[in-house]
């Protein structure tokens, strides 16, 4: 059979590496968006991450995934056209494909390269199937390509990437998800639960140590991409699930007090400072489908996998 695959690079560029130390560095609260974890390195990690045993959302989401999909079928019927924002490796959805019956994939991340090669692999494995892969930050915007068929549409956004969002960017990039889909439009979503602490902590705390490895991957980067002096061994990985707000934190703690240069630049930092790398918020379900709603997306039916550790919803607009 023909494998049909296209390639559309949007070149997300929106904010490089370099403005994001330089903005993220500048002021007392030291920061940098996750997006910047997803160099092909780091896009390798976190599959190392989704290996681990402590960390269970995608052996719960998948287990899920596997036993519903007739279920998800007959709700979204076949042949739509399903988008995936921040596929990575495309791992999730080849268990939904023969259920699904897409007419065409659009897998949306913003590591070209990895993304290449997911798509490459993804019609080996299913050649009846069109992919139209797209490099994009989707964080900023949900180009779907011109190549790819009308239809009604099905997006796709498992592993709840949707926590690295705060819950007003998480509503934003909700609406802006029911505008993409359409009237006739449908989204499956999958979404971590709020849970004992302890699970949590050790989800995000893996005794291998590649969550750790994933997060100080980005002072790699910014040694080896933007050349940043700093010495990655002087940084600690930490993190902690913050109750108040509902999220697992993680930071890169500095070990000493150090002064990371870049050009003119001087970044100041105390032994025990923090730079803040990611939040993961947790939703309970009543507290996702409100957030949904505010969005505009009602649900058509939702499911908590085993011990309640996590949740898929399917969404329509309402
Ligand atoms: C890809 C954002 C869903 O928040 O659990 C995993 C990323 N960071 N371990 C998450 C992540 C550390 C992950 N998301």
């Amino acid at each position: 059979m023909a494998k049909k695959i296209t390639f559309h690079d949007h070149k997300p560029k929106t904010l490089s590496l370099q403005d994001a130390v330089i903005e993220g560095f500048s002021g007392r609260y030291k920061s940098i968006p996750p997006k910047f974890f997803y160099d092909a390195r780091g896009s390798a990690l976190f599959a190392a991450i989704c290996e681990q045993p402590e960390y269970y959302p995608p052996n719960i989401e998948q287990t899920m995934l596997t036993r519903l999909a007739g279920e998800i079928a007959e709700l979204t019927g076949t042949g739509r056209v399903v988008f995936e924002p921040g596929a990575g490796a495309a791992t999730k959805i080849r268990l939904l494909l023969d259920a699904l019956k897409p007419v065409a994939y659009v897998p949306m991340d913003i590591s070209c390269e990895f993304l290449k090669q997911a798509a490459a692999e993804l019609v080996d494995e299913f050649p009846w199937l069109p992919v139209h892969a797209a490099c994009v930050d989707f964080t900023h915007s949900l180009p779907i390509p011109e190549t790819v068929p009308a239809g009604p549409r099905l997006a796709f956004f498992p592993g709840s990437s949707i926590g690295n969002f705060s819950p007003r960017e998480a509503c934003e990039f909700l609406t802006l998800v029911g505008d993409k889909i359409g009237r006739d439009g449908m989204l499956l979503i999958g979404v971590d639960t709020k849970k004992d602490p302890g699970i949590l902590h050790a989800a995000y705390n893996d005794a291998a140590g590649i969550t750790a490895a994933f997060n100080l991957n980005l002072l790699r980067r910014m040694r080896n991409e933007v050349g940043v002096e700093c010495e990655p061994e002087n940084f600690a990985h930490r993190a902690f699930y913050n109750r108040e707000l509902g999220r697992i934190e993680m930071h890169l703690v500095s070990r000493c007090r150090q002064t990371l240069r870049l050009n003119g630049y001087r970044f100041e930092l105390g032994a025990g400072e923090t730079v803040h790398t990611e939040n993961s918020y947790k939703y309970a379900p009543e507290e996702f489908l409100a957030q949904a709603s505010r969005a505009g997306l009602r649900q058509v039916r939702h499911w908590v996998g085993e011990r309640g550790l996590f949740a898929l919803y399917l969404l329509a607009p309402a």
